[in-house]
């Protein structure tokens, strides 16, 4: 059991009496396979060693009573009466949670908890995190066995219907399936995967977390602007070619062959066939990065790594200043082996897989660049170094 974590202590305090349980679910880093997941294609992703702890005891009236530690309101509702619109605060992941849950598996018990994440939000996927630790705890006091991918399908069905963000799967299947010291491979199409160890010829890694300073909610991004633009771009793509193109609600540019995208790429308004670009040249990344993992080949990997988030700031568009401006100095430092925004990208942070050796000055070095160019952001930005664990799995 992970000890980092301030929630049993906070329960204690609140009740006088020490929880009946602690949860953990990792947060995850996506390398490669950036803003494909929805699109279908194949991502890469680790589970971080930080992420979201639940401290937390039966509450046998169905009430759920629930205290974050980064967030001020305590969250309170009936397991059977949740509101049917979200309300707005950081508890409307929780309220999905169970009203999706409880949709499936009709549920009889609530919970007093202190829930907790270890580093800020924005970057690493703590809504799914909080979002699947929290369902799992549920699970758990109201005798629930769900399989992983009944567990990272509910999530996601959370996520996007209740909370209101379109997301893929990448965020919780990586937060479920990862394993330590593997490289998840998901193809987001079939759900097939592979965990690639890591090979002994790798050079050894650590991943290192650059915070911007900017928090973020992906339901004020431009992140459903993105989808549809690429949603278009197939539909456009497909219809060039005298495809058959259905429902423009279930196009993705998975559904056009490659050979379709070179021929007709041209004829798309610019920004269509932008997005385009990055999809196509992505999915190949993902492809050749999980070779080169396989391989144990560190230098490949991270300059894919680096590729890809040029491509996700001139292509996809997705950065916002500081953020970009973190990626330029990770790209000029000495030991990053690659780096790119991690998650979304409109605010948050940027990962990168550097040489352990070099922690200290590589770290020094990227906060005195960015602090030079964001003096009103110390205090603010932080950085940590983490390392892959396992996803939450059967387990909790
Ligand atoms: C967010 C979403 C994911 C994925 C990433 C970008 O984390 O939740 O589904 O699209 O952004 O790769």
């Amino acid at each position: 059991m992970k000890t980092e974590n301030k929630c049993a202590e906070k329960y204690f305090e609140i009740y006088g009496k020490d929880p009946e349980n602690v949860g953990f679910c990792p947060y995850r880093i996506s390398p490669l396979g950036a803003h494909i997941d929805h699109q279908y294609g194949k991502i890469n992703g680790l589970a971080i060693d930080k992420g979201i702890y639940i401290a937390y005891s039966v509450k046998k009236n169905g009430v759920v009573e629930l205290q974050s530690l980064n967030f001020p309101k305590r969250a309170q509702f009936h397991i059977s009466s949740v509101p049917e619109e979200k309300v707005g605060d950081w508890a409307d992941h929780l309220r999905g949670a169970t009203k999706v849950l409880n949709e499936k598996y009709p549920l009889r018990y609530g919970m007093s908890a202190v829930i907790e994440g270890t580093l800020p939000v924005g970057g690493l996927s703590s809504s799914a995190a909080v979002i699947i630790v929290f369902m799992k705890a549920l699970c758990r006091l109201n005798n629930i066995e769900l399989s992983d991918w009944e567990l990272i399908m509910m999530a996601k069905k959370a996520e996007n219907e209740y909370v209101g963000v379109n997301c893929g799967k990448l965020d919780q299947a990586c937060e479920v399936l990862c394993k330590k010291d593997h490289l998840l491979y998901l193809d987001c199409k079939d759900d097939s995967c592979e965990l690639i160890p890591v090979n002994s010829d790798m050079k050894p890694y650590s991943i290192a977390i650059f915070f911007s300073g900017l928090e973020r909610s992906l339901a004020n991004s431009a992140y459903n602007l993105r989808q549809d633009e690429c949603k278009a771009a197939a539909y456009d793509l497909l219809a060039y070619a005298g495809m058959d193109y259905g429902k423009f609600i279930d196009t993705r540019l998975r559904d056009v062959p490659f050979e379709v995208y070179q021929e007709y790429k041209d004829r798309l308004p610019d920004n269509f066939r932008r997005r385009a670009k990055h999809y196509f040249n992505e999915i190949y990344r993902a492809e050749q990065g999980a070779k080169a993992w396989k391989h144990g080949d560190l230098d490949t990997y991270g300059k894919l790594v680096f590729e890809s988030g040029y491509s996700s700031i001139h292509n996809y568009e997705c950065g916002c200043p500081e953020l970009i401006t973190l990626y330029d100095i990770m790209t000029k430092t000495d030991g990053i082996y690659g780096g790119r925004f991690s998650g979304a990208g409109f605010k948050g942070c940027c990962m990168a897989l550097i040489d352990p050796n070099k922690e200290e000055e590589i770290l020094n070095k990227v906060e005195e660049a960015y602090l030079k160019e964001y003096p009103s952001l110390k205090g603010k930005y932080i950085s940590a170094i983490c390392h892959s664990t396992d996803g939450v799995g059967e387990g909790l």
